[in-house]
């Protein structure tokens, strides 16, 4: 069985991140991709391996609306189709490369790597709060773990208490007063929902308070499939009936995409000020991710579900997550999936 799920929408990157008249390259679901822009708008992802010889065309050039291949010179079309064979000056129709279905939405180019009869847009995931023309830094990390430990890593928020402690100032509220819930809509999204009512603020919220003032806390992470995730966040004084809140909601992209079984792309926002690109960094590259990397050695080859592990009433989420993508896997593999 794939350790990826094929039928689902995964971010290959960020918008600005395609070179004007130039392309990306990016391993993605462990296969070498090259992603690039036609002069109409056009987004296009295709194999970044030339069908004749194999070199990735990432070593050639774009040539108009073409990828043309740096060893023999085939040029490749949108539709992965080479449109110009430099020895007969004419297309060459035996020679194709792989183009997958791609949608440019929310400020990233999505790509569809299953059934391209499936590939519906509606489906991808809403992070419309990330169409504004405010200025916000788009960024991405690549983590040395699996994009299932990543996912379990967001989908169970108590590890905040004790890895970031540092960074995002959290107190023990979420030990001494957090209140958790699983919700699972009916379009497949599941939701990790964090409370802490009548709690301390966290520390970065203290000087905008009087002192002893309790507020309501709550963080919310939403994850679609396959492994597109949101974290929703809100701070209200305490009593208003999450009313008057101390800080406007904020609502964060927290989008996961295999770079292989076990690296992942992480694709995420910040304020543009250098505190905050400063604490994101502290937090992703050296809280979350020494610790993933470490759990994924630890791990080594062996299957989460083998290694029996302990489970806790915090895990609820990851684990409904777990299940599910299971599920998916399963499905996709015509293996018999159990009833949920
Ligand atoms: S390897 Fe690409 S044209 Fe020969
Ligand atoms: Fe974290």
């Amino acid at each position: 069985m794939s350790a990826f799920i094929r039928n689902g929408w995964y971010m290959a990157c960020w918008s600005h991140e395609v070179p004007e008249g130039g392309f990306l390259a990016r391993r993605l679901l462990d296969r070498p991709w090259v992603i690039w822009r036609k002069a109409d708008g056009e987004m296009v992802i295709m194999a970044d391996r030339c069908p004749h010889r194999f070199v990735p065309l990432s070593r050639g050039t774009r040539d108009g609306d073409m990828m043309r291949c740096g060893y023999h010179g085939l040029a490749f079309d949108g539709a992965g189709n080479c449109a110009h064979n430099p020895f007969s000056g004419q297309p060459l129709d035996i020679a194709k490369v792989e183009v997958l279905p791609v949608v440019e939405k929310h400020t990233g180019v999505w790509f569809w790597p299953g059934d391209a009869d499936l590939a519906d847009p509606a489906l991808i995931p809403d992070y419309s709060f990330l169409d504004h023309d405010k200025p916000l830094h788009r960024g991405t990390i690549r983590m040395e773990a699996s994009y299932e430990l990543v996912t379990d890593n967001l989908m169970d928020l108590s590890h905040a208490e004790f890895i970031h402690r540092d960074s995002f100032g959290v107190n023990g509220s979420l030990l001494t007063c957090g209140q958790h819930e699983v919700v699972q809509e009916e379009n497949g999204a599941i939701w990790n929902n964090w409370t802490m009512p009548d709690s301390d603020p966290p520390v970065w919220a203290v000087p905008m308070l009087p002192e002893g003032a309790k507020t309501d806390q709550w963080l919310h992470m939403r994850w679609n499939a396959p492994s597109n995730l949101a974290l929703f966040i809100g701070l209200a004084r305490s009593g208003t009936d999450r009313k008057d809140m101390v800080v406007p909601p904020m609502g964060d992209p927290h989008i996961l995409t295999p770079e292989t079984a076990t690296s992942t792309h992480y694709f995420y926002t910040h304020e543009p000020t250098p505190e905050a690109h400063a604490l994101l960094e502290k937090a992703f590259l050296e809280e979350d991710h020494p610790m993933l990397h470490a759990q994924q050695e630890a791990m080594g080859d062996g299957d989460f579900w083998e290694l029996r592990p302990v489970i806790l009433p915090s895990d609820a989420g990851a684990i409904r997550v777990r299940r599910r993508m299971m599920q998916l896997r399963r499905a996709e593999a015509g293996e018999p999936v159990a009833a949920e």
